[in-house]
């Protein structure tokens, strides 16, 4: 039998400067109320000037290896899934291996924006199953703040920073550990969500800088649309393919990018939201790593427990979406 993967171990980290929604009253046409009602957003965690992306998986990663009872030199593969990382080139990764001091083992990032760490999960776990990798350290990051066009108050709002890593390792169990992963991808709707400028197609020059192409551009409402319907059928799909009902599910760990969606999702389940993981109020839309993070604060909350079932679910750019479902 091949083997299962397993998360041995998971570690979160968020910045600590808190920007809450009245400082963008302060300076914007917009207001608590208006952020609250409709995303459940009220403050977010923003990057140091001085910290970098690699510096936040950094944090992340010391813990889910701290839990997974390893150290660094005992990793046989890092995946960075991310959006934002330090430079277009080398990967995040490669900064994160080497400030961990890890061996010279692969490192690479993945890029499918909000749905990327799903996306690191399910390759993650494919390499575990051949045998070809036994201890991998699998991280969500993201420094959205660099990104974000501070005068455009439908998307400043939305996003934060932070980190959440996983360690996986290969089970023997029949029954526990990662069951099924689902990836999604429909580039016809690229333009939904995107950075337009700083890649071949813009490079940075002083005209793309003067356009705001580096900054992340989206059709929220067609976006919001598309998200709540593609969601519930995702999620209702994969619990079909597993032979599972909804009322065996434990939790739900959603991609925190609008409480309204993830309560759609919910609703569709028949889950009351004490059991779905949110932390969209404290820290925003943290993209790719914002399943790692609620997953890790679940786990030290001991609000999972062995033999539960989890089912993560993600939307993002991409248009992407991926959902994974994990005996715990
Ligand atoms: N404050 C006040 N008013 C605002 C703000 C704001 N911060 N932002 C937009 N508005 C206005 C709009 O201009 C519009 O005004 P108008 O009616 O006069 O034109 C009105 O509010 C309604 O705007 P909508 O965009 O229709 O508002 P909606 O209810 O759809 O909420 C939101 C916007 C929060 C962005 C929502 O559409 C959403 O969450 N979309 C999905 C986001 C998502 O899931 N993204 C995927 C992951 S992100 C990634 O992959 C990187």
């Amino acid at each position: 039998m091949t083997p299962r993967s397993k998360i041995t171990g998971t570690g979160s980290y968020v910045p600590k400067k808190v920007i809450n929604n009245l400082y963008f009253e302060k300076k914007l046409d917009t207001s608590d109320e208006w952020i609250t009602e409709r995303t459940g957003i009220k403050e977010r965690r923003i990057a140091g000037r001085k910290e970098t992306n690699s510096d936040l998986c950094l944090e992340a990663s010391k813990k889910a290896l701290r839990a997974a009872g390893l150290k660094a030199k005992d990793l046989d593969m890092i995946i960075v899934a991310t959006m934002s990382g330090d430079m277009p080139m080398p990967s995040t990764a490669a900064f994160l291996q080497s400030k961990l001091g890890a061996r010279k083992i692969a490192a690479f990032d993945i890029n499918a924006a909000c749905s990327g760490f799903l996306y690191g999960l399910s390759v993650a776990d494919n390499f575990i199953r051949t045998g070809a990798v036994k201890k991998l350290l699998l991280v969500g990051a993201e420094m959205n703040s660099r990104f974000l066009d501070w005068e455009d108050r439908a998307t400043c709002v939305l996003f934060g920073d932070g980190a959440g890593a996983v360690i996986l390792e290969p089970t023997r169990s029949k029954t526990r550990g990662i069951l099924s992963t689902n990836l999604y991808s429909d580039g016809d709707m690229w333009d939904y969500i995107c950075v337009p400028g700083g890649g071949s197609n813009y490079p940075a020059s002083a005209k793309t800088i003067t356009e705001k192409k580096h900054y992340i551009k989206m059709r929220g409402n067609e976006t919001f649309k598309i998200a709540v319907r593609t969601l519930e059928k995702l999620v209702i799909n994969t619990l079909k393919k597993n032979n599972i009902k909804p009322s065996q599910l434990s939790m739900l760990i959603p991609h925190q990018a609008n409480l309204r969606i993830i309560s759609a999702t919910a609703k569709r389940l028949k889950l009351p939201l004490d059991k779905v993981a949110l932390n969209l109020d404290k820290y925003g839309n943290t993209s790719s790593a914002s399943i790692p993070i609620a997953l890790d604060e679940v786990v030290r909350e001991k609000k999972i427990k062995k033999d539960d079932y989890i089912l993560l679910e993600a939307f993002g750019g991409g248009l992407t979406w991926a959902s994974a479902l994990i005996k715990w």
